[in-house]
């Protein structure tokens, strides 16, 4: 179970799409996630399939469009994509259940996770990681953000699973390369920010 940073649990996001505004939402952020921006110009990323994995308010997904990549912002939420869709028409939001997910194999060149892989129990990861590894190309790459096992910002049993970089680590490797991991910040309305973990993941060919 995931709580907001007013220790209200979720247990269905769709309702809570539907009674919020998104802009409230404690993860919110309007600027692309500003890891994700300098990870795209250090490795002179342009172009190709971007998707945006539990994509919410869709603020990511439509600063992916803004660089010029084929933007898909996905979420489990209808009311989420619903608003999100207002919002731009450059971008495919859908409705989409990542553990059962309907894209089709080897779809995606990039995959954005900001928050949505930290929201499951780890019963439910290896079904995440079974459709990661099935919708992203040979050579494509995850840019994860989870929340940090060294965040006091949110005291126990508030906000989603926090990790450490050896916890995210052993979720990842037997299945793929992670090519760095680093400490750092969720980028949101929350003041202070809360820390993260920051990782950029490639296929193991
Ligand atoms: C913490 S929010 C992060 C939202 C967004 N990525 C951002 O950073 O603004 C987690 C999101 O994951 C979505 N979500 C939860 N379970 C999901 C699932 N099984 N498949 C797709 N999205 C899911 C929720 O609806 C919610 O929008």
């Amino acid at each position: 179970m995931v709580s907001d940073d007013s220790g209200k649990e979720i247990d269905d996001w769709d309702l809570y799409y539907k009674e919020n505004k998104v802009e409230e939402m404690p993860w919110y952020e309007k600027e692309l996630d500003l890891d994700l921006e300098k990870e795209i110009k250090s490795r002179n990323i342009s172009g190709g399939k971007f998707l945006d994995i539990g994509t919410g308010p869709g603020t990511q997904a439509i600063q992916l469009a803004k660089l010029g990549f084929e933007s898909t912002g996905a979420d489990i939420s209808k009311n989420a994509i619903e608003k999100a869709a207002k919002l731009a028409q450059n971008v495919n939001f859908v409705v989409d259940d990542i553990l059962e997910s309907s894209f089709a194999d080897n779809e995606f060149d990039f995959i954005l996770d900001r928050g949505c892989f930290h929201v499951f129990d780890a019963s439910l990861r290896e079904k995440y990681l079974n459709q990661i590894k099935r919708i992203l190309k040979d050579d494509g790459t995850l840019f994860l953000k989870v929340m940090s096992k060294e965040d006091t910002t949110l005291s126990e049993g508030r906000g989603p699973n926090k990790f450490s970089e050896q916890e995210v680590l052993d979720a990842f490797e037997s299945n793929f390369d992670v090519n760095s991991i680093r400490p750092t910040v969720y980028y949101c309305r929350m003041n202070p920010l809360p820390k993260a973990i920051f990782a950029v993941i490639k296929q193991k060919n």
